[in-house]
């Protein structure tokens, strides 16, 4: 196995393909979300393992309302099992979790268990493990710019003053973006904070995505040139 050289400070995960990997099993889309919770824990594991500073996952981003009620629904539900699940984990590991996102709009009892999850692990200083639930980056962008006009009246703004302003505020921007099942695309996630992130894409679907995946885009990451506009 090749040595990973260079390790990214963040990467980010946008976590596609539950869906197909169940239909084509013939099982509920909803089987293909539960098999994706154990690679959400798999790709944790491994990201503590390489001592990867910030691994934040998207969850849930603001279009995906727009599925059937029973399908969000069920979201909810695998979330709020896996937070009851993984705290001793998590606290075990010294991983301090942060969820980003618009929570209010979250159901209370999911909320609550999200804000009693991110107390408890507020010291921890591991791995932070950053899940994006109900977000989108024109959403985040959005409310950074409110957010800003409101509390400086009259003042310009700076691509600083965004930092500070979007929910990802303090985090590094990502290093490392994987999309997973063959979709090529953003989908209003990150939108600022991608601005020189390196992207890689696989086949694989989200619940087949393990750690021998997992190394191999950290081994694509470790043999990019990142110019940032130089030479
Ligand atoms: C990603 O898998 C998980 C969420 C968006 C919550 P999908 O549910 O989008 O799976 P596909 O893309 O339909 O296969
Ligand atoms: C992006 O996946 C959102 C998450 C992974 C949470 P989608 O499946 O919702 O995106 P599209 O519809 O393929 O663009
Ligand atoms: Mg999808």
């Amino acid at each position: 196995m090749e040595d990973i050289i260079k390790i990214p400070q963040h990467v980010s995960i946008i976590m596609d393909g539950n869906g197909r990997w169940a239909q084509s099993r013939g099982l509920e889309r909803l089987e293909g979300h539960k098999e994706g919770v154990e690679s959400v824990r798999a790709a944790l594991e491994f990201a503590v393992e390489m001592k990867i500073k910030y691994l934040s996952l998207f969850a849930f981003s603001t279009e995906n309302w727009g599925r059937p009620t029973s399908e969000v629904q069920g979201l909810w539900t695998l979330m709020f099992k896996a937070i009851e699940r993984e705290a001793k984990y998590l606290i075990k590991n010294r991983v301090r979790v942060l969820m980003l996102g618009n929570l209010q709009q979250i159901p209370e009892d999911l909320r609550m268990a999200i804000q009693g999850l991110m107390d408890a692990t507020a010291d921890c200083g591991g791995t932070t493990l950053i899940v994006m639930l109900n977000y989108s980056g024109k959403w985040d962008l959005i409310q950074a710019a409110n957010r800003f006009a409101g509390e400086n009246p009259g003042k310009e703004m700076t691509p600083e003053d965004m930092d500070r302003y979007l929910v990802t505020a303090g985090v590094p921007d990502p290093d490392l973006l994987i999309r997973t099942s063959g979709e090529e695309r953003i989908s209003n996630y990150m939108l600022w904070q991608t601005a020189y992130t390196e992207f890689y894409f696989t086949d694989t679907l989200w619940p087949d995505f393990r750690k021998k995946e997992f190394r191999l885009a950290l081994e694509a990451y470790a043999r990019r040139d990142r110019r940032y506009g130089k030479v």
